[in-house]
């Protein structure tokens, strides 16, 4: 039994990198990676990723890694913890903001995964190729479906979050997270084995030096933030759980290898099987709710059982990895409202769910049930998707790495970077390099980029 005045934590260092990999590995890795990597340059564009990653994921993750154990407490209150200022600590309010309203519509496409999961079940999801694209836009913009299946799954991260860190988080992520995997390798060595997968597999690897350019290199910096759950108050809210025997430089690493490893696996997935049937992948929603159904079918449905197989598992395996980000959304502001407004963490799940829900809500609407929910052309799933990813993210990010490479007492950072002096060190001067001039420099550059200034 917990006293009230002691703070809960991870139990494992597993745990620590499965929860915090669970948070990292999301739709992203599967909806965007995969396609960027084979439209920029193959095996080119996976080596660039992984230094963008280096230079910048790894530097920003430890950054919040420090910033949450050092306070031991939610998001807002850890940049207030170690700044002692109002400034910096709005950083902290605005991170878990940005947790907040991201929640609401990450939630709705999890539903729909959940959504596609049922349809592969009673075996909805086989007809002509346009027969999937009219089913995702009937369904998407149906008043009353993705409504419920964003409530069942907001109802499942509630069953999770609110049995709290160890019991809830923890022991979801180490079922989850293994899951998700063997289902990908599956998959993968399915898809791999199909007549003609040879293509898809050079599509995806195959080193293309000349469609690099400074293009390529602003997005991969943009994905490898993203992807990693930057900014967002995840990994700091995390972070405030792990144990003071925690090597964050080292967690930092092995997290960004689990979630690139993924990334690189979608695509193993995902090329193979549409090349085979010769279907041009695409990107984002209709990736996975359009293109891929029907790949899968034209592609293992000779062998009818296979092909029920494949796409149940394959949502299946969508739908672990939105849950796991989800749960780390949730916690943000789970921890925000249980440590800020002193209740009780059922209830401050509770709260938070259902206000996320209702965003969720509002969100899925814009998506045609009420076409009066867009303003300036956008709709609000779109209006979210903008604020949250294109200009709070990059905000959080620039001032949290100024902050700790140019503002933080340096004793704090080293102490915290060594565990108090207990370990070596070794890359700190590096890390710290990085920190004070090239993440800031990097994220200005994505931040034009987006807007097409760059
Ligand atoms: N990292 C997740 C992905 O790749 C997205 C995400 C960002 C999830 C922030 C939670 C928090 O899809």
């Amino acid at each position: 039994m917990m006293l009230d005045n002691e703070r809960a934590n991870f139990a494992t260092k597993l745990g620590i990198i499965l929860a915090t990999a669970g948070s990292a590995v999301g739709l992203g890795n599967v909806w965007r990676f995969p396609y960027m990597a084979g439209q920029n340059g193959g095996a080119v564009f996976i080596v660039i990723y992984m230094l963008c990653v280096l230079l910048l994921g790894i530097p920003c993750m430890i950054n919040e890694f420090i910033i949450g154990r050092h306070a031991f407490a939610n998001t807002a209150r850890a940049y207030r913890t170690i700044s002692k200022s109002r400034g910096w600590m709005l950083i902290g309010y605005m991170s878990v903001l940005t947790g907040f309203l991201i929640t609401g519509y990450y939630a709705v496409v999890s539903g729909w995964c959940l959504q596609y999961v049922w349809a592969s079940l009673v075996g909805h999801l086989h007809g002509e190729p346009d027969y999937y694209k009219s089913y995702f836009a009937s369904f998407s913009s149906d008043p009353v479906k993705p409504i419920f299946w964003l409530v069942i799954i907001m109802l499942m991260t509630y069953l999770i979050v609110k049995n709290g860190i160890r019991d809830g988080i923890e022991r979801a992520s180490k079922l989850f997270m293994p899951t998700l995997f063997i289902l990908l390798v599956i998959i993968v060595v399915a898809s791999c084995m199909l007549p003609g997968a040879h293509a898809g597999i050079e599509f995806l690897l195959k080193p293309n030096w000349s469609m690099i350019n400074s293009d390529v290199f602003l997005s991969a910096l943009g994905q490898s933030f993203y992807s990693l759950s930057i900014a967002m108050g995840c990994i700091c809210t995390y972070a405030s759980y792990f144990s003071k025997h925690t090597n964050l430089a080292n967690s930092a690493i092995q997290i960004s290898v689990i979630d690139s490893m993924v990334a690189i696996l979608a695509g193993l997935m995902i090329f193979p099987a549409a090349f085979s049937v010769g279907v041009n992948p695409d990107s984002g929603p209709s990736l996975i709710f359009i293109t891929l159904p029907n790949v899968f079918q034209q592609a293992f449905g000779e062998w009818p059982v296979v092909g029920y197989v494949i796409s149940l598992m394959f949502y299946g395996l969508l739908t672990l990895a939105a849950l796991t980000s989800l749960m780390s959304l949730v916690e943000v502001s789970t921890a925000f409202c249980q440590e800020e407004m002193k209740i009780t963490r059922k209830a401050a799940t509770l709260i938070v769910v259902s206000s996320a829900t209702i965003i969720g809500v509002f969100c899925s609407f814009s998506l045609g049930a009420y076409d009066g929910l867009a303003f300036f052309g956008l709709s609000l799933f779109e209006i979210f998707d903008f604020v949250t990813g294109q200009i709070f993210l990059p905000v959080v990010g620039f001032l949290t790495s100024v902050y700790i490479g140019w503002f933080a007492p340096h004793k704090v950072v080293r102490d915290e970077f060594t565990n108090w002096g207990t370990l070596r060190g070794t890359y700190f001067h590096l890390y710290l390099l990085l920190v004070k001039y090239i993440c800031p420099i990097c994220i200005i550059f994505i931040f034009l980029h987006q807007f097409g200034l760059i």
